[in-house]
């Protein structure tokens, strides 16, 4: 179970597949529902396969209207995820019953019932399968820096936060590099990897942890870099169902992986989002930026991407160009979370392919980056959803199928 992230007493993620009758009106109202994120819903599984996989959902409900145990949809579910599945039945369910206990079906609910019996039923399958132990046990934090503006600071600010919790805070830290066509990660820390994610994706077998870190690289701080591929063509060949799978075997090996991207929602970023934690989005001082932002901002709520996950971090915030912290706020309708200084330490670092974190622990921007890193390790273990919290306003398709309909 993906424990909720790592985030205390927050909602518990399920997704739908199926139908059946009265499922409407079930979405309604776990959708309002404070217990309850309702990350997804899709009527065929195999159309769900990127979202269900990831190791992040506590629970499947999968809704049918037929007498008969859904064979194939419960193996297809089975094949991405391996969290609790609840079945809802419209239809007279009682011929079901052994083929779903034979199957370790966690419930089987007739309807129509209560919302609160159901949500009930979910609660206990969750903590049934956490005594149980059989999800993945362990599941790291995923924080992605992403900006819809190049050359903003992504690369610095990713780089230095995983360097700074791989070396100060002893995690077990991977720093994946999604800036697929012209990532830049393993030179900002002066590494030579002979392998890079595509590699990985297209090498024969089942990814696992083992594979996985025969295809990283350590720096001497002890961060594992998973860097971009070399040639840009090579990128395609990253899909966002390989990006999926790539995460849950991640989350179960580190404590915290911090994903670079490029400035674009493509389907592995969209990927990504889906199984984000923390969402560092980087703005600068000057209006194109800020413009921008704005428009990945609006992006992000077309999304449904929860906005309690985002954090506004303004890059070179000192720098004297005429434009004020408030303007900027009030422009984007939003607080700008996290301050980062210019630093001329931050280019220099960069030209001798050494984390300035590391280097210069002493500049601006390392205990900069050091304050942010303690704010996202406070966040990520310790956070409490807020009281009544509500889930997104609409249930969140995966973002990948939002994005195509
Ligand atoms: N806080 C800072 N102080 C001084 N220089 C900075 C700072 N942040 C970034 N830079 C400089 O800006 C340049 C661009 O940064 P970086 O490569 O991290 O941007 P990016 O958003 O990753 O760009 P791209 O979209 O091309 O990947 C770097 O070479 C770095 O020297
Ligand atoms: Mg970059």
């Amino acid at each position: 179970m993906s424990e909720n992230n790592g985030i205390a007493n927050a909602p518990l993620r399920v997704y739908i597949t199926g139908s059946c009758e009265g499922l409407v009106e079930i979405v309604d109202a776990l959708r309002i529902h404070g217990g309850i994120e309702l990350v997804g819903l899709t009527e065929e599984v195999p159309e769900a396969a990127s979202a269900l996989t990831g190791g992040h959902l506590d629970a499947v409900i999968h809704a049918t209207r037929g007498s008969e145990f859904p064979r194939d949809a419960y193996s297809a579910i089975r094949e991405y995820t391996r969290a609790p599945v609840i079945l809802l039945c419209s239809g007279e369910c009682s011929g079901i019953l052994a083929e779903a206990l034979d199957a370790e079906v966690a419930d089987v609910i007739p309807l129509p019932q209560l919302t609160e019996n159901i949500v009930f039923a979910i609660r206990k399958a969750c903590q049934a399968e956490k005594r149980a132990g059989t999800t993945t046990s362990h599941m790291g934090k995923v924080a992605t820096v992403f900006s819809p503006k190049g050359g903003i600071g992504k690369t610095c600010v990713s780089t230095n936060l995983a360097a700074t919790f791989a070396k100060y805070h002893k995690e077990r830290t991977l720093l994946l590099d999604l800036d697929l066509q012209f990532g830049d990660a393993a030179i900002m820390l002066g590494l030579e990897p002979d392998k890079t994610i595509y590699d990985l994706v297209v090498a024969p077998g089942e990814l696992d942890t083992e594979k996985l870190a025969g295809y990283t690289t350590q720096h001497p701080c002890g961060l594992d870099v998973l860097p971009a591929p070399i040639r840009p063509e090579d990128a395609e060949l990253v899909t966002e169902g390989k990006l999926a799978r790539l995460l849950e075997v991640a989350r179960a090996s580190y404590d915290m992986i911090i994903v670079d991207t490029s400035p674009f929602f493509h389907g592995p970023m969209l990927a990504t989002l889906d199984r984000t934690d923390l969402l560092l989005l980087l703005c600068g001082l000057d209006i194109p930026t800020i413009k921008n932002v704005r428009l990945g901002l609006q992006t992000l709520e077309l999304l449904s991407f929860p906005n309690e996950r985002i954090r506004v971090i303004l890059n070179r915030a000192n720098t004297n160009v005429g434009l004020k912290r408030s303007e900027v706020e009030e422009t984007l309708r939003t607080k700008v979370h996290v301050e980062l200084p210019s630093d001329r330490a931050v280019p220099m670092a960069v030209n001798r392919g050494k984390p300035v974190a590391l280097a210069e622990p002493g500049a601006d921007f390392s205990k900069a980056v050091r304050d942010l890193a303690d704010t996202i390790a406070a966040r990520t273990t310790k956070a409490k959803a807020p009281k009544g919290q509500k889930p997104a306003k609409e249930p969140r398709q995966s973002l990948i199928s939002k994005l195509r309909t």
